[in-house]
C-alpha cells in the first residue's frame, strides 16, 4: 500500500509534532481535533516549533513553509478522513476518550485507512475492537519526534502482521529508528524504564529525601544528560504524566499522583504552559551554573 494521505487526530504537543514531520517528510497531511480553537493552537504552536527546529538546523528554513502548506485544519472528522491512507491518533491520554474517538473513526474512515495510536501507556487491544478494525490497527509510537527520533511498532494479538514492515518503513520516511515491541506491554520499551526513572524520582521528592533540582542534578551529572526526570516530566507535560500515575495503585505512585495534581492545578502543565517543575522558556537546569548550586 502507498501511504500519501494521514490525518492526525488530536493536535496537541505529540499529535503537531507527528504531523509536522509528517509534512516535513512529503505527506498531505490533515489536522483534526476536537474544536476550531484546538486546531489554531496547534498552527500556532506549529510557527514555534518550526522556528525552533530551523535555530537547532533540523530545518532549512527555505522548507518551512513547503512543510506548512501540505498541512490541512478539518473540525469535521468526515472532512479529515476523506481519502486518507494512515491515521496517526494523539488525543489525550484518557481510555474514555480514545475509545470515544475511535468510535467516532470506525464509523467514517475509509476501507483502505490503516489505523494507529500513539497511546503511551494503554495497549493497542483496549482499543482495536471498538475500532470496528482490529487487523488494522496497531500502536505506532512517537517519542518527541525531532530530538528522540524512536517510533515503537507495537501489534496487539489480532493485528495483521504484514503491517509491520509497512509501517516500518512509513517509520523510516519519518525519519525515525523504527522499533518493535514482540508482545503488547504498557510503556513499550523506553517508555517502561524511563517509568522507573520517574517512580523513583516521585518517591526521593515525595519521601521529601531530595529537592527536585538535587534529583535532577544527580541524574545530569552521572550520566552527561542536557535535564534530569523532572525536567522530562515537564517536556512529557505534567497532565500526560498524572494520566499515567492516576491509574497505579500504590502509595508511591498516588503520592506522585497527588504532587502532580498540585501543579496541574495551578495551570502548570510543564514546558507547554510556561511553567512547571521549572520556568520556560530558560528552565534553571539550562543555566551555566545548575550544576554547582546545591538546594
Ligand atoms: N507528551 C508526550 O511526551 C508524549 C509522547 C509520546 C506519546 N504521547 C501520547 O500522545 C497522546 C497525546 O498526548 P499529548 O501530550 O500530545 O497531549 P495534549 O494534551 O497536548 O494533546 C491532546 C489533544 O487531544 C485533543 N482531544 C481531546 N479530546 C479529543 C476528541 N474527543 N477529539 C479530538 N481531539 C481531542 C485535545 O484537544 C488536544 O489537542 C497521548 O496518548 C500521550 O500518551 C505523548
Amino acid at each position: 500500500m502507498n501511504i500519501k494521505n494521514i490525518t492526525i487526530i488530536g493536535t496537541g504537543n505529540l499529535g503537531s509534532r507527528i504531523g509536522l514531520q509528517a509534512a516535513i517528510s512529503s505527506y498531505n497531511v490533515i489536522f483534526y481535533d476536537i474544536s476550531d480553537s484546538a486546531l489554531s493552537k496547534a498552527k500556532a504552536s506549529l510557527e514555534k516549533l518550526c522556528n525552533q527546529l530551523i535555530k537547532s538546523n533540523l530545518l532549512l528554513e527555505a522548507k518551512k513553509e513547503e512543510a506548512l502548506a501540505r498541512i490541512e485544519y478539518a473540525a469535521d472528522l468526515k472532512k479529515a478522513l476523506t481519502d486518507c491512507d494512515f491515521i496517526s491518533e494523539s488525543v489525550t491520554e484518557d481510555l474514555a476518550i480514545k475509545e470515544k474517538v475511535w468510535k467516532q473513526i470506525r464509523d467514517l474512515a475509509p476501507t483502505k485507512t490503516i489505523f494507529t495510536t500513539n497511546t503511551s501507556y494503554l495497549l493497542p487491544s483496549q482499543l482495536a475492537s471498538i475500532s470496528g478494525r482490529p487487523e488494522k490497527f496497531c500502536a505506532f509510537h512517537f517519542h518527541d519526534v525531532f530530538y528522540a527520533r524512536v517510533v515503537d511498532i507495537m501489534p496487539h494479538s489480532g493485528t495483521d502482521l504484514s503491517l509491520i514492515p509497512l509501517l516500518e518503513e512509513l517509520g523510516r520516511k519519518l525519519n525515525q529508528v523504527p522499533v518493535i515491541v514482540k508482545k503488547e506491554s504498557p510503556g513499550y520499551i523506553f517508555n517502561f524504564m524511563l517509568m522507573a526513572l520517574i517512580g523513583a524520582a516521585g518517591r526521593l521528592k515525595t519521601k521529601d529525601i531530595a529537592s527536585i533540582e538535587d534529583i535532577d542534578r544527580s541524574w545530569m551529572v552521572n550520566f552527561h544528560m542536557p535535564m534530569g526526570p523532572f525536567g522530562i516530566l515537564d517536556s512529557i507535560g505534567l497532565d500526560t504524566a498524572w494520566h499515567v500515575v492516576k491509574e497505579r495503585d500504590d502509595t508511591a505512585s498516588q503520592a506522585f499522583g497527588s504532587l502532580l495534581k498540585e501543579y496541574i492545578d495551578q495551570g502548570k502543565l510543564g514546558e507547554k504552559s510556561g511553567s512547571g517543575f521549572y520556568t520556560y522558556p530558560k528552565p534553571a537546569y539550562r543555566d551555566a551554573d545548575f550544576l554547582k548550586k546545591a538546594r
